[in-house]
Parts: C-alpha cells; sequence; structure tokens
C-alpha cells in the first residue's frame, strides 16, 4: 500500500488499513471487458435463458414497477397488506453515545395503525435527483470537497440496513453536484478506535494535491475520539483509498467531559501564524460548547484556552460548523479568509431538538473567541437554517466556483417499518449556495446550486393568474412528482391597507395549518394533490398585520393532509421570514416525490418536509393555488419545470449502461439475450 508521505510524514505500518471494499471493481483499473466474455457459450445461454424467464415473469408480473429491495425475510413477497399495530420505535443512537437516530413519529404517538403500504407506493418514494445511496441507510454528510475536478461526497452510512448502526463512510463523486457516481466505501470500522462506528468528519484542502480527513471514531471501549485519514493516492482524482494513520487516535475528551460528548472536527482554516485551527463540539451540564485546537501537522493538538463559543441549554452542539461570509460581494469564502467586509457564522446541530442553528458574529483570531452579533439570537436560540427537517449539515468552500455550498441530511419522517420494506432510509438536501443577505443583514440566503437547472425540461408559464378568497385553482403541469417552482405572489394594496384583523400570536405550528382562514393568508400553492385533494401539502405565506399597523409574513409548509396514511409525521413547519419593502412574495419549491424543500424570499426562509400520499403519486399528483385568505384577492404568477432524474448510479455500471438512460434490470437482461441469442443462431 502506498503511503504517499510527503505532506504528512506519516509512518504507515503493515498493521494499518487499507480501507478498501472488494466488491466494485476499481475504476482506476479501468477494467473495461464485460464479465460475460470469460465465460463459455454455453454458460451463457443456459443463463440467460433462465434469467429471460426470470426477467418475463417479472416483466409480466410486475408490470412497470422498479426494482424494489425486500426485507431479509423477504415480507414483500407476499404482497397482501395487513394492517397491524406499530410497536413504539426501539432508540437508535442515544444508548451509543450519539443523537437519537430512530425516526420517530413525534405527532402520531406510540401505537399508530400501519398503513397498508404496497409496493408501488413504496417504490414512489425514491427520489429521482436527490442524492442517496442505492439502498439502506444514511445521515450526516461528510467531508465534502472539490478535488481535481470531482466533487466529492462521503456519508454516514449503514451497509447492513434501512436503520442507523454499524456506521461506515460511503462515498460518490460528480462534476457538478447533481450527477452523482456511487463509489466504493471510503472507510471501515476496523480499527480500535473506530470499531463501534466511523462517524462524520470533514475534510481539509492543506495544497492544490494533499487532502486530510479528520473524523469522529467510537473507540472499542465507546469512546468518542478523533481520527486523522488521508488518500492513499492523491493522484487519484476518485480518491478511491482512504488510509488511517497509524497514530490514530489523534484526540481524546479533555478532562472534565463526558467521553460521549466529543465529535464532529469541522474543517481546518489557516491563522495568521500560518496553523490549522479546528473547533469539535462538546457540553458542559446544558451548555453547548465548541472546543478550538491548533495544529501544524493535523497528528498533534494544541488545545486553545475556553471555548470558540457556548451557549447556555442548548445541550450538546452535533456537527459545528465556522466559516466566513462575504459582507460586499456575491461570493463565497475560502474557510480560512479574514479581515474586512466578512462576518463569521458558527452553526450546531442541536442534539436536543434535531435542528440547526447559525448566527452570524465577529471573530477575534488571537484570543480564538467568537461574539454573536445579536445575543437574542445566538447559536441555538435564533435562526435555523431549515424549519422543517434537515439537520447535522455541513458547507464546504467549492474553490472552483467560488461559493460555499450546504449539506443537510434529511431523514424520514414516515415509520421505520416502511423504512424497512422499502429497503432505504434518508436522502441528501439538494446542496445550496450560501450567501450574506445584504438586504436584512440578519440572516443567510440559501439556494440551490445553479446546476440544479440543468435538470429543468419542458416548463409551463402562469402569469398573473387570480385566486379569490377561499379558492382553488388547478395549475395544468402534467404529471407533478419531479418539479422545479417558481411563483410570486401579490395581495391586493387595499386589502394590505384596510384589513383591521390582527393576527399578532400567528404561528405556521400551532396556527391550524392552511385551513385556518385569516384577513390575509393562507395563500401558496398545493403540491403532491391529487384531482379530489384528498391529499394536499399546501406551501403558503401567511400576512399577519399588527395593531401598530405593521405586516409579518410568515411562510409555513403544512403536512396535516399529506397523506391519508397515519403512520407518518404530519406536522406544521415553518417561520416568520422577513420581507422587505416593495419586494413581491416568492418561493421556489423543488418537489422530487417524497421530499419537498421550499425557498421563501431568496432562500432567507427555507423549509423541508418529507411527505408520504398515498394518491396523488405518479400520475395522480397534482398542482394548484390556492388562496385562503377571507380579505384579500392574491395575484399569483409562476414558471414550473418538470425536472429530469439525476441518474445517479454505480461507477462499476459505466462500462456496461449508458448511464444516460436508466433501464430496469430486467429490461438490460431481457435486452442482453436477445442480442447474444441473435448472434449465436
Ligand atoms: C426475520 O426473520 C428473523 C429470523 O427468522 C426474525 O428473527 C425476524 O423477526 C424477522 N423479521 C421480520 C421483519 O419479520
Ligand atoms: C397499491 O394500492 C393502491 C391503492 O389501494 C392500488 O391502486 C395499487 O394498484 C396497488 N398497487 C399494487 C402493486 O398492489
Ligand atoms: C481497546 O483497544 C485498546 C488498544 O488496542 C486496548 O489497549 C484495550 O485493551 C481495548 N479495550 C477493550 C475493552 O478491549
Ligand atoms: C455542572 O453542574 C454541576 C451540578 O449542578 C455543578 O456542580 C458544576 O459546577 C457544573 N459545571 C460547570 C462547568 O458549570
Ligand atoms: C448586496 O449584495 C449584492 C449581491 O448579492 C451586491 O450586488 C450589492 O452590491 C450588495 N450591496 C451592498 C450594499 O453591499
Ligand atoms: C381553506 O379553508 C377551508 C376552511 O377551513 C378548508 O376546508 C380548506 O381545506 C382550506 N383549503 C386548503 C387548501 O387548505
Ligand atoms: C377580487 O377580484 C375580483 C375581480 O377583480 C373582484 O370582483 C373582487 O371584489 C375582489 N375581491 C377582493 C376581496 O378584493
Amino acid at each position: 500500500m502506498v503511503d504517499y508521505q510527503p505532506f504528512l510524514s506519516v509512518h504507515v505500518p503493515d498493521d494499518s488499513v487499507e480501507v478498501v471494499q472488494n466488491s466494485y471493481s476499481s475504476p482506476i483499473d479501468g477494467d473495461r471487458s464485460p464479465v460475460i466474455r470469460r465465460r463459455s457459450v454455453k454458460e451463457i445461454l443456459i443463463v440467460f435463458s433462465g434469467l429471460l424467464m426470470v426477467a418475463l415473469l417479472v416483466a409480466i408480473i410486475g408490470g412497470k414497477e422498479p426494482n424494489f429491495h425486500a426485507d431479509t425475510n423477504g415480507s414483500l413477497a407476499s404482497s397482501r397488506p395487513r394492517p397491524e399495530i406499530l410497536r413504539p420505535a426501539v432508540s437508535r443512537g442515544v444508548s451509543e453515545g450519539v443523537s437519537e437516530k430512530t425516526n420517530r413519529l413525534n405527532s402520531a404517538g406510540d401505537n399508530v395503525q400501519e398503513f397498508p403500504w404496497n409496493n408501488s407506493m413504496l417504490s414512489w418514494q425514491r427520489t429521482a435527483y436527490h442524492f442517496q445511496p442505492e439502498n439502506n441507510w444514511m445521515n450526516d454528510p461528510n467531508g465534502p470537497l472539490f478535488y481535481k475536478g470531482w466533487y466529492h461526497f462521503f456519508y454516514q452510512f449503514n451497509p447492513n440496513g434501512a436503520v442507523w448502526g454499524d456506521i461506515v463512510w460511503g462515498h460518490a463523486v460528480s462534476t457538478d453536484l447533481i450527477h452523482w457516481i456511487h463509489l466504493p466505501l471510503a472507510m471501515i470500522a476496523d480499527q480500535w478506535y473506530d470499531i463501534n462506528g466511523v462517524w462524520s468528519g470533514s475534510a481539509t484542502i492543506v495544497s492544490d494535491d494533499k487532502v486530510v480527513m479528520l473524523y469522529t471514531g467510537l473507540t472499542n471501549e465507546s469512546v468518542q475520539v478523533q481520527n486523522l485519514a488521508y488518500p492513499a493516492d492523491p493522484s487519484d482524482p476518485l480518491l478511491i483509498k482512504w488510509v488511517k494513520y497509524s497514530g490514530n487516535p489523534v484526540l481524546f475528551p479533555p478532562s472534565g467531559i463526558d467521553s460521549q460528548d466529543f465529535r464532529d472536527p469541522t474543517t481546518a482554516w489557516l491563522t495568521s501564524e500560518k496553523k490549522w485551527r479546528i473547533i469539535i463540539g462538546s457540553k458542559v451540564n446544558e451548555t453547548g460548547i465548541s472546543f478550538v485546537y491548533d495544529t501544524e501537522d493535523f497528528k498533534t493538538y494544541k488545545p486553545l484556552k475556553g471555548v470558540l463559543h457556548g451557549v447556555p441549554g442548548t445541550g450538546m452542539w452535533e456537527c459545528v460548523d465556522f466559516f466566513p461570509v462575504s459582507l460586499i460581494e456575491n461570493v463565497g469564502l475560502d474557510t480560512s479568509e479574514n479581515g474586512l467586509g466578512l462576518k463569521h457564522v458558527v452553526k450546531a446541530s442541536l442534539d436536543e431538538d434535531r435542528h440547526d442553528y447559525y448566527a452570524f458574529g465577529t471573530y477575534d483570531e488571537r484570543s480564538g473567541k467568537w461574539v454573536p452579533d445579536h445575543p437574542e439570537i445566538d447559536v441555538g436560540i435564533g435562526l435555523r437554517y431549515d424549519y422543517g427537517i434537515f439537520y447535522a449539515s455541513k458547507t464546504f468552500y467549492d474553490q472552483a466556483k467560488k461559493r460555499r455550498v450546504l449539506w443537510g441530511w434529511i431523514s424520514e419522517s414516515d415509520s421505520e417499518s416502511a423504512d424497512m420494506k422499502k429497503g432505504w432510509a434518508s436522502l441528501q438536501s439538494i446542496p445550496r449556495t450560501l450567501l450574506f443577505d445584504n438586504k436584512t443583514g440578519t440572516h443567510l440566503l440559501q439556494w440551490p446550486v445553479e446546476e440544479t437547472e440543468s435538470l429543468r425540461l419542458s416548463s409551463k408559464e402562469f402569469d398573473k393568474v387570480l385566486v379569490k378568497p377561499g379558492s382553488v385553482v388547478p395549475l395544468d403541469v402534467g404529471t407533478a412528482t419531479q418539479l422545479d417552482i417558481i411563483a410570486e405572489f401579490e395581495l391586493d394594496e387595499k386589502a394590505l391597507e384596510e384589513v383591521y384583523e390582527s393576527n399578532e400570536e400567528f404561528s405556521c405550528s400551532s396556527s391550524g395549518g392552511a385551513a385556518q382562514r385569516g384577513a390575509l393568508g393562507p395563500f401558496g400553492i398545493l403540491v403532491l394533490a391529487d384531482d379530489s385533494r384528498s391529499e394536499q401539502t399546501p406551501v403558503y405565506f401567511y400576512v399577519s398585520k399588527g395593531s401598530d399597523g405593521y405586516l409579518k409574513t410568515f411562510f409555513c409548509t403544512d403536512q396535516s393532509r399529506s397523506s391519508v396514511a397515519t403512520d407518518v409525521n404530519k406536522q406544521i413547519y415553518g417561520s416568520f421570514v422577513p420581507v422587505i419593502q416593495d419586494e413581491k412574495l416568492s418561493v421556489r419549491i423543488l418537489v422530487d416525490h417524497s421530499i419537498v424543500e421550499s425557498f421563501a424570499q431568496g432562500g432567507r426562509t427555507c423549509i423541508t418536509s418529507r411527505v408520504y400520499p398515498t394518491k396523488a403519486i405518479y400520475g395522480a399528483a397534482r398542482v394548484f393555488l390556492f388562496n385562503n385568505a377571507t380579505e384579500t384577492n392574491v395575484t399569483a404568477s409562476l414558471k414550473i419545470w418538470q425536472m429530469n432524474s439525476a441518474f445517479i448510479h454505480p461507477y462499476q455500471n459505466e462500462n456496461h449502461i449508458d448511464s444516460s438512460i436508466k433501464l430496469s434490470n430486467n429490461l438490460v437482461i431481457s435486452i442482453l439475450f436477445f442480442f447474444l441469442l441473435f448472434f449465436f443462431l
């Protein structure tokens, strides 16, 4: 095994690991000869006759059903739905010293009737252009970076099932952050210092061809330690093989800190003394904190006095992030940038409420401290990246396009038993570009990376559609399961001036959702609705007028009628969204089967939800406008694109299947067979 040495001067003894799975063919070797050439003609005929029979049978019985992962007991084979009572979910994660990973049905209580999900419903839930592994469980994004022409994405992955456990690092690459190719596992749990889990971490680009990865390992004694890994071959742009440093672990929990409260090292940034600096999340009693360390070689670390920052009452800080944003330019900044014309963002993922909070502040390099601009909206008590389901996020600086890109883990909000039936759980958000919002001075603007637009197919425009109070207007866009929607709304000036009624207590989550009518809202868009709207997911605004005459705008997503199934989360999500004078209300919505990602006012307030309709699926999914305000007309202008699939696939298929065509395996086998038959007869 190669120990490339130049930067780390690491001695890698024989017992160090080559963390590669054998089940994939190495893309480097470039073995392009299809496996079948090595077999005899007779064998091929026998094998393919068999396969053809199976394929035809499947094709006849299964119709157009996509491939489906049965659970280990093959329980999908017998498809008669049998309603059963769900047992309370087993807690996953907490007992091993990491946050709760069980997808609890937090709105539905413990004994929920399991909905008779069938194959076609569950298959429909799989997304077309969001990142997800081929199967099994995924959680946090890890170590994103751009290297030698490729975006790399690593992720927390359970190779053994669709629930959390046995965590290793999955790995995928892309040239555009959208079309991903799955690679072999980057790191597996094979050392005493990570045998109980190869947990989250971050990449640092030390120089053009030097990358290091710091990650948390859970040791054989369940202690959270930090470890170093690096590419075995830095000249490989795909960074397939990773080597763990022989001197691991490089950091143990500081004294006085619980051995299970020390995890998720950040990307390192340079100090003016040319040292690398990282932070790591922790807590002391109920105060969430981040420790600061300096290092010159990533092997030995010097702790700084005190912490970068801490906020009482916020509990354990997971997946802390730290980065500068430009106040004067429309670009992202390298993590090491410092000086004038920028602010620093601190983000923490709160273990206790499972949300990601950020705040702007001033970073003092010399003391290694950060002070929030507004203590009343400090980390963990103020702004969130997303008011729906979005956690354990991480940014990276994309040096190729000079932008900061945010990834977030989007878990399931259905039942764990449904996840096991479909054989997978969790998505990643569409990567979002982050910019400082210089109009408000208080918010980040989050927006799907521009490459998302490469998926846009045909579009339809709707100009100034009048939506009267209490009405619903269908928008004819054909099938509505993969969409990119951009919409603007205007209210009657007169109504805005004249309305007396105020609702200063409005909150998305507790004010009755889209069915609770107020003077100036709710109004917006219904996605994933069927014709009769027995299922619908409203994404909407609500304007309230205070007794002082000022207007306040809220942005919400109402999942309460998103599905007739009872065993899914039906929370109503949302928050306040700042609207500057003379701005129209605007929203962008990405719909991709079971995920709806919404960005209001250019991305000041975002909401991601997972919805699991049973009727509003496939060709039955529709889009509507609605206005449930009582006192105002709403005029809506929209552009709606059909979105292509991203055809995310494993590398090994590159050689056999044109990646632009997603054929079911059955079809491929049948075509191969006929081809061979023709050839031999
Ligand atoms: C699958 O089978 C195993 C062993 O037969 C059993 O312990 C387990 O409960 C089964 N799981 C399901 C989901 O039926
Ligand atoms: C699944 O259930 C729906 C609604 O009951 C039904 O229309 C559909 O045909 C079923 N699909 C399969 C494959 O059973
Ligand atoms: C864990 O591994 C370390 C290093 O190999 C070893 O010294 C220690 O005894 C192990 N602990 C247990 C409980 O096996
Ligand atoms: C944590 O709480 C304990 C018990 O309330 C207290 O004795 C201790 O001083 C606290 N630690 C810190 C660092 O505040
Ligand atoms: C605000 O940001 C925009 C780009 O997002 C930039 O064009 C503009 O100059 C900035 N305004 C100020 C006052 O910095
Ligand atoms: C509008 O409000 C009415 C009355 O509460 C309700 O029945 C209807 O479902 C609401 N419309 C939408 C789209 O939620
Ligand atoms: C809505 O617009 C219609 C048509 O222009 C008008 O007749 C109606 O009075 C308006 N309603 C409100 C509440 O402004």
